[in-house]
């Protein structure tokens, strides 16, 4: 079964077939963070701007690079309704119901946290090196820009939501810490580049200790911003990005080993952005991680959610959800 998928949840126009959920037979994303650098964060309207002019050549490119695989051979659409910025995800949607009804194909709705999962059953034919497929139950965190949250998945279709950020994401913590060092917007990967080992900075690790599933990030982004305000010497930036990677990665590890246990999980899944993160891989090395490039949005993981979750539904129903939750 082939799957069509498209993702516009922030500020990645992206587009994706996908053969039996797992085989990627082209994966293609557009960003325009680039204008977002500039403003030092996402300004909805411009992104959503960029979505309308990226979204038709992302899905042509998309099905060029498919080779034979003509949109005749495509069984169904997926596209990610939410949680993200209304304008952004309308786009998506819109384009995704006007190729259903042009085409009569079916359309499955999709959230894009539960598919950041996903990245996980996903292998490119060209690669050579295949990580190993995840056994079930398996404990899977998710770590984006604006979520952090730890689920249980018993099997596809019982995925059960053990406990989340109660204030900043993972990626929000490295995105604002980024700024304030002079980095640029999603800059979770420049803060992992200049992390420079030094034990002159000394930051919380919030709830480590406490037993719920729950995460707090907020008191971190505070305590940076006090130690900084109080030193403000550029030739610490590498030691404020080395702590503040520590911080954030320790909490990580210690909460989904603390699931993993507590349900004795037979894998461990990491996705999202911030799951790009090298040194969170190295303190966590029993966990399945998707290749680097999956962990960023991309439309992949959206098809392959589709195929192993997704329900076809009447395209007149399907409609972009901002809030969608992710507590099930
Ligand atoms: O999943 P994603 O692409 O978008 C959302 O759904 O939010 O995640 C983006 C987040 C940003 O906060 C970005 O700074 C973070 O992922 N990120 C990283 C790394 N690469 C991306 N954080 C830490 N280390 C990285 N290497
Ligand atoms: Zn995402």
């Amino acid at each position: 079964m082939r799957i069509l998928a498209i993702e516009t949840s922030c500020d990645e126009t992206a587009a994706a077939v996908i053969e039996d959920g797992t085989k990627i037979i082209s994966n293609v994303v557009a960003s325009s963070s680039i204008f977002h650098n500039k403003t030092g964060g996402i300004i909805p309207e411009v992104a959503a701007r960029e979505q309308v002019r990226c979204i038709v050549p992302v899905i042509k490119e998309t099905m060029k690079q498919c080779g034979n695989v003509t949109m005749n051979s495509i069984d169904a659409l997926a596209v990610t309704i939410g949680p993200g910025l209304n304008g952004s995800l309308l786009i998506g949607v819109e384009t995704a119901k006007t190729i259903s009804l042009i085409t009569g194909k079916p359309i499955i709705p999709v959230n894009h946290i539960f598919a950041h999962l996903y990245a996980n059953w996903l292998y490119s034919p060209l690669s050579t090196t295949h990580h190993p497929l995840p056994t079930f139950p398996a404990i899977a965190l998710v770590v984006s820009g604006g979520h952090t949250e730890l689920f249980l998945m018993k099997n596809h279709k019982d995925i059960k939501w053990l406990g989340g950020t109660l204030d900043d994401a993972a990626g929000e913590a490295f995105d604002k810490t980024a700024r304030l060092l002079g980095f640029g917007s999603k800059g979770g990967a420049a803060i992992q580049q200049a992390a420079k080992k030094s034990s002159l900075i000394k930051l919380p690790r919030p709830l480590i200790n406490d037993q719920s599933l729950n995460f707090s990030f907020s008191g971190l982004k505070t305590a940076i911003l006090r130690e900084w305000n109080k030193r403000k010497d550029p030739s610490l930036v590498s030691a404020f990005a080395y702590e503040v990677q520590e911080a954030i990665t320790d909490v990580l590890v210690a909460k989904t080993k603390h699931a993993a246990e507590k349900f004795s999980a037979k894998s461990i899944l990491i996705s999202g952005g911030v799951a790009a993160n090298l040194r969170l891989r190295e303190k966590l090395p029993q966990a399945i991680a998707p290749p680097i490039h999956l962990c960023t949005d991309n439309a992949a993981y959206i098809a392959s959610y589709a195929y192993f979750r997704g329900e076809p539904t009447d395209w007149h129903e399907v409609t972009a959800i901002p809030d969608l939750s992710v507590e099930v």
